[in-house]
């Protein structure tokens, strides 16, 4: 997926994308040293667009460079802004939003401190990361044969650039088999997440997910999604499970920015639920949709309009 759009944001200026380029020699690309985030900016169901939840991806940014001693360069109302200001350039009013800070060229020991750190923001128009038939009819998935890191060894809170090959190894490896998505476990044998979602069950008309003590990402979406269950009635669970819970799970979804709510069908060659009805899930993949087209007022307080 490149980035066709004109104008990114680079060190404090919108530019033209040809000219957002940087040198080879640069340290985030030899050792991973970087964070970054993944927002959503919707039309609106009274038209024009709107970010959602801006306020608490950007935390998540500063939070996840916090984590890493990573000195972003800009304060948070600057980078705020400056998403508003590059849709608005672009001339989008629906688009995929990365912002990504990292440590940049300068000593090339692994340690290096005094390297200028950068930040970037790109948009783009991004459909349905699972496909459009993937948020309708579900997608067949496999638990992976690799773990979810272990909290001492990836800084799970974050959303750091180098800790993604354990999901790009994972996503490649359920691809290659001809699964669309992989679920890690975790060290200690628990249902972990996708390789760039979170993930939740539907047992006994109450919806599972796996708790903030397992070692994943702290999802806006799961978040998002927990309340508007507890809005709409639904019984919600922090718990873990293990895979065997997920094989006979009624209905099982991901959620993530890029996959919103993504029905899972089939996990390891097994049905989940009775394919493509998941009642649960499509009620929520529904109060979702309201909720981030502004159709729901209640949510209007996630909305940043662009
Ligand atoms: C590993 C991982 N888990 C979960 C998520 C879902 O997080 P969010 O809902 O904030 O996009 C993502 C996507 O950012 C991810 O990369």
């Amino acid at each position: 997926m490149a980035n066709t759009q004109p104008y990114t944001w680079l060190d404090g200026e919108i530019i033209d994308s040809s000219r957002a380029t940087f040198p080879v020699l640069t340290h985030a690309l030899h050792y991973g040293f970087g964070v970054f985030e993944g927002i959503r900016c919707y039309k609106q169901a009274s038209g024009g667009g709107a970010i959602f939840r801006l306020d608490t991806h950007l935390r998540r940014l500063y939070e996840s460079a916090k984590i890493l001693k990573l000195t972003i360069p800009y304060n948070y109302d600057q980078v705020f802004d400056a998403c508003k200001q590059l849709l608005t350039a672009n001339k989008l009013a629906e688009a995929y939003i990365r912002p990504i800070a990292w440590l940049g060229e300068g000593e090339m020991g692994v340690g290096a401190f005094d390297n200028k750190v950068h930040l970037s923001i790109s948009v783009w128009v991004w459909g349905a990361y699972l496909g459009e038939k993937g948020l309708r009819d579900g997608i067949r998935a496999k638990i992976s044969s690799f773990t979810r890191a272990h909290p001492n060894n990836a800084m799970v809170r974050g959303k750091v650039t180098g800790q993604y090959v354990n999901s790009v190894l994972a996503k490649r490896e359920a691809k290659d088999l001809g699964f669309e998505e992989a679920i890690l476990l975790d060290h200690q044998g628990f249902v972990a997440e996708g390789s760039g979602e979170n993930i939740f069950i539907v047992r006994n008309g109450r919806v599972i997910t796996p708790s903030l003590a397992a070692p994943i990402l702290r999802g806006v979406t799961r978040d998002s999604v927990i309340d508007i269950a507890r809005d709409l009635k639904i019984e919600v669970h922090e718990n873990s499970f293990h895979r065997d819970t997920l094989y006979v799970a009624e209905e099982a979804f991901f959620t993530g920015t890029a996959a919103e709510i993504t029905p899972i069908r089939e996990v390891d060659h097994r049905d989940i639920g009775s394919p493509p009805n998941w009642p649960v899930t499509q009620r929520l993949q529904a109060a979702f949709r309201d909720a981030v087209t502004g159709k729901n007022k209640n949510y209007a307080g996630w909305l940043t309009p662009v």
